[in-house]
Formats: structure tokens, C-alpha cells, sequence
């Protein structure tokens, strides 16, 4: 089940960026560190781009249909994540107002900044919680080998980590890490 190791690896990757966006926005608040622009705006692309771009449509176009098709009780939960990519999308745009309103703004508008990211990211631990814990023990449970070669062949077949947006999404990550002052990152504190 390789298909089932890249969604869990992207799960990792996306929830280390959430946790250090929570990380640097709490040090700002508490006054500790100074905003960041290049890491802010880092970090919001990377969790705006890579659901979109690289881990959503392994979801939607793979891994729900095959489970839809085995598992009628799966339907609702699937409904449910579909909805929540939607949501996603629409809540990633104000996040990328909200950044750029701050950046305009300065601190006058850093409240509304981080109000609007622990928004995003209780919306976000739920939904990665939903997968990993309902999602992918169904889809272990009720999907065959042949629906996971099936799907392991797509997902190599369109998803080569080694090209295009992913290499570009590794780079991100990278300098988000090298930027990300610790214990989250490699930076220093500014
Ligand atoms: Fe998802
Ligand atoms: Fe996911």
C-alpha cells in the first residue's frame, strides 16, 4: 500500500508547517519574535498550494472512488471530506487576505491575522484527524489489492516526487524549515 505511505508522509509534512505557523504566530503574539513576511507568506502558500495542487486530488480522484465503490457505509464520511476540501479552499483564501491585511496594516491587524489562522488550523487538525482515523482504517479494511494497485499506479503515474510542483513543494518546505526559528525550524529567532 504505497499510496496509503504518501498520503501519511504528506499528512506529516502539512501538519509540521501547521504546527510551526501555530509556533511562530504564538511567539509574535506573545511579543517574542518579529513578523516574518518571507516565512509567513512561506508557510501560507505551502498550506494553501500543496492540499490543492498535490494532496487533495490524490484523494478525490483515487482514493474516495475506490472506497466509495466497496464501502456504502463509507459514502457519508467521504461526503463529508469532500466538503471539507471545498472549505478548505474557501477558508485559504481569507487566509491569504488576512496575511497580506497584516503585512498592509502592521500590528493593528495582527488580531484579526491570528484569529483567522487558529481558525484555519482547528479546521484543518479536524479534517487530517478524520482522515488518518476514520478515513484511511476504512479504506485498509475494505479496499483489495487490486484497488491498491490500481491506485498505487495512479498515484505514481501522476504524482512523481522527483518533478514538477513537488519538487517545487520540497524546495518550500525546505526554506520553510531553514526559516522557522527552533524548536520548530533551523532559524534564528529575528
Ligand atoms: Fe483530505
Ligand atoms: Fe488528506
Amino acid at each position: 500500500m504505497k499510496s496509503i505511505d504518501i498520503i501519511h508522509s504528506e499528512h506529516r509534512a502539512l501538519a509540521s508547517v501547521l504546527q510551526a505557523l501555530r509556533f511562530v504566530v504564538g511567539e509574535i503574539g506573545a511579543g517574542r519574535l518579529q513578523p516574518d513576511f518571507r516565512l509567513l507568506s512561506s508557510m501560507v502558500d505551502y498550506i494553501t498550494q500543496v492540499p490543492d495542487k498535490v494532496h487533495h486530488p490524490k484523494e478525490d480522484d483515487h482514493l474516495f472512488p475506490a472506497l466509495r465503490a466497496r464501502s456504502t457505509a463509507a459514502a457519508g464520511l467521504i461526503d463529508a471530506l469532500e466538503a471539507q476540501h471545498a472549505e478548505g479552499y474557501r477558508m485559504t483564501v481569507g487566509l491569504l487576505q488576512a496575511l497580506v491585511h497584516y503585512q498592509a496594516m502592521g500590528d493593528k491587524a495582527f488580531a484579526n491575522f491570528e484569529a483567522t489562522v487558529l481558525e484555519y488550523l482547528a479546521f484543518s487538525w479536524k479534517h487530517l484527524n478524520m482522515e488518518e482515523g476514520e478515513l484511511l482504517p476504512l479504506a485498509r479494511k475494505n479496499l483489495t489489492a487490486d484497488d491498491w494497485t490500481a491506485i498505487d499506479a495512479a498515484f505514481a503515474a501522476n504524482f512523481d516526487p522527483c518533478a514538477g510542483a513537488q519538487g517545487e513543494f520540497e524546495v518550500l518546505f525546505g526554506c520553510i524549515v531553514s526559516m522557522t526559528p527552533a524548536p520548530y525550524g533551523l532559524g534564528t529567532a529575528r
